[in-house]
């Protein structure tokens, strides 16, 4: 049966990095909720606008929103064999609508929490920078490109720090996430569903746990 791995953890874990070791490696496309409110930026609509500000305070863009970015991603061919859902569910009504979702799909749901101290996330936030080509993702303390603020891949593209990945934000989306999506781990546990992989290590370290969940059969 097809899956849906839903890749946890707090802000700053190392989701994003993971998600795209597993796109590239295991072909199963990376459905970033995060990554598609971002890409709307630029649109000046209503809905824009109201996202743009929520993601800028920290807090999670309301559930019905993001219900149907998720549906809508989903639905598409290349997700017909699986996919990746970085950074979704976060809420109790999300993670009932993608019970039902599964049900519909006939995909069956695994849930990897990659595990890091709180006291680490701050750095892998405020570090953090990507490319506005590729999505390449780097931290200035971790994993510093090879020149100053531009990507390895694309010479000619200055790298991007998120606005919300300033301390004061960093701490806000800190306690959003252990107010309303760290919960979610308990009901995956309860459910058999969780497996938890040790995130304080170099990413090609913590890989092989990913991928070792990704292809059991269990
Ligand atoms: P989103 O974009 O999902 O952000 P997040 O959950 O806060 O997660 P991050 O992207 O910060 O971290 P990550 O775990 O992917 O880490 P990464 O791999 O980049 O969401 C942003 C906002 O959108 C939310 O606040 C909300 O407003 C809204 N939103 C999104 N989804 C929503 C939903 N479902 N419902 C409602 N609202 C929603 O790594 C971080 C840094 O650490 C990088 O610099 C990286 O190079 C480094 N790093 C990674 N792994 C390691 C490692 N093993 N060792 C050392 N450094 C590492």
């Amino acid at each position: 049966m097809a899956k849906i791995i839903v890749l946890m953890g707090a802000p700053g874990a190392g989701k994003g990095t993971q998600a795209r070791l597993l796109q590239e490696r295991q072909g199963l496309p990376q459905i970033s909720t995060g990554d598609i409110f971002r890409a709307m930026k630029d649109a000046q609509t209503p809905l824009a606008e109201e996202v743009r500000a929520i993601m800028n305070s920290g807090k999670l863009v309301p559930d019905e929103v993001t219900i149907r970015v998720v549906e809508e991603r989903t639905s598409r061919d290349d997700c017909k064999h699986g996919y990746i859902l970085d950074g979704f569910p976060r809420t109790t009504v999300q993670a009932a609508m993608l019970e039902n979702l599964a049900v519909e799909q006939g995909k069956k749901i695994l849930s990897i929490v990659v595990d890091v101290p709180f006291e680490v996330l701050e750095k892998r936030m405020t570090g953090r920078r990507s490319c506005p080509i590729c999505g390449e993702i780097y931290n200035i303390y971790f994993k510093p490109p090879k020149n100053d603020n531009v990507c390895d891949l694309h010479p000619d593209a200055q790298l991007i720090h998120r606005s919300d990945d300033t301390v004061e934000k960093a701490k806000v989306r800190l306690e959003t996430y252990a107010q309303q999506t760290r919960p979610l781990l308990d009901y995956y546990q309860k459910t058999n569903r969780l497996h938890r992989v040790d995130g304080t290590r170099e990413p090609e370290a913590i890989y092989p746990d990913v991928e070792r969940v990704v292809k059991s059969d269990e």
